[in-house]
């Protein structure tokens, strides 16, 4: 594929990049991540990201591996070096080489890669066609607040959600839906009431939710942060998932269920195009 990739300050081609077998990253999925969308060359919610991060990192005792600025000259170069205009940015920060044992020493060094991937976020066949999504249960860890790379159970529930005929999985846990296995969920009720779950450490902190959340209270929309059933979702107006890599998406069935009409919702296609249009004017 050719691409330039960095691991901890080089930046070299992807078939020359090496990682220790004794990364905890690899042995105990100890690392966390974030994938920032690029937009004309440019990076997207970049200050949403790196708080993140830093949370993230905060929340597991692992040290930032640069100072920001450091880390976002790190996308900038990388965003460069691959001549990116439209895709995304993934950043993983692991706790660092050691031998292997379910404890770790205080003071290591934390690990960083960063690779690229090119594609269509705007003109995004999967916003026009809208996701069908199955219903599963949420048998990932209690700590989803901070994004780990235990992707494991999102893995296999979108695997499931395929098998079935669907693009996606949301995840249902004490008769809640959660969030998608890689997105933030949101329902649009009949009443036109914007739904998606309060914050909690159930649910990622989605940065493009947090952006979501402000368009629609500066487009005088109603949004509550709340939980809501399979239910009420498979009878809602409308409904749609969020996230760095997929901006707002529709979601026209969940388990076989038509959302509406069955099409992708007007509200959904108007937050989509006013996240489109802001990003654009706040690039980093
Ligand atoms: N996923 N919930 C989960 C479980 C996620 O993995 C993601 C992001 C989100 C949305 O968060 P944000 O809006 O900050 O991207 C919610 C990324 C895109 C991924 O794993 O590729």
């Amino acid at each position: 594929m050719g691409r330039i990739v960095h691991v901890n300050g080089d930046f070299l081609p992807e078939e020359e990049a090496r990682i220790p077998i004794f990364d905890r990253g690899f042995l105990f999925a100890d690392a966390v991540y974030e994938v920032t969308s690029v937009l004309r060359g440019r990076l997207v919610d970049w200050p949403g990201h790196v708080a993140r991060l830093k949370r993230s990192l905060a929340e597991l005792a692992i040290p930032m591996p640069r100072s920001e600025a450091e880390l976002l000259a790190i996308h900038r170069e990388l965003i460069d070096r691959n001549r990116l205009g439209e895709g995304v940015v993934y950043m993983q920060v692991t706790r660092g080489v050691a031998d292997r044992d379910f404890a770790w020493e205080a003071g290591m060094t934390p690990g960083l890669v960063l690779f690229t991937q090119a594609r269509p976020l705007i003109d995004n066949p999967a916003a026009a066609r809208g996701l069908r999504v199955a219903l599963m249960p949420d048998l990932r860890w209690a700590r989803r607040d901070i994004k780990t790379v235990q992707l494991l159970y999102p893995a296999i529930a979108k695997m499931r959600a395929r098998e079935r005929g669907c693009d996606d999985a949301w995840l249902v846990e004490d008769g809640l839906v959660t969030e998608g296995t890689s997105n933030n969920a949101w329902i649009i009720t009949r009443g036109g009431e914007i739904v998606t779950r309060d914050l909690s450490s159930a649910i990622l902190h989605g940065v493009t939710r947090a952006a979501i959340l402000n368009i629609a209270a500066a487009l005088g929309l109603k949004a509550t942060e709340r939980p809501f059933t399979p239910e009420e979702a498979r009878d809602a107006a409308e409904a749609f998932t969020t996230s760095a890599s997929g901006f707002v998406m529709p979601v026209i069935e969940i388990e076989g269920t038509p959302v509406g009409d069955g099409r992708p919702g007007p509200v959904t296609q108007r937050l989509r195009a006013e996240y489109i249009q802001r990003a654009l004017e706040s690039l980093t």
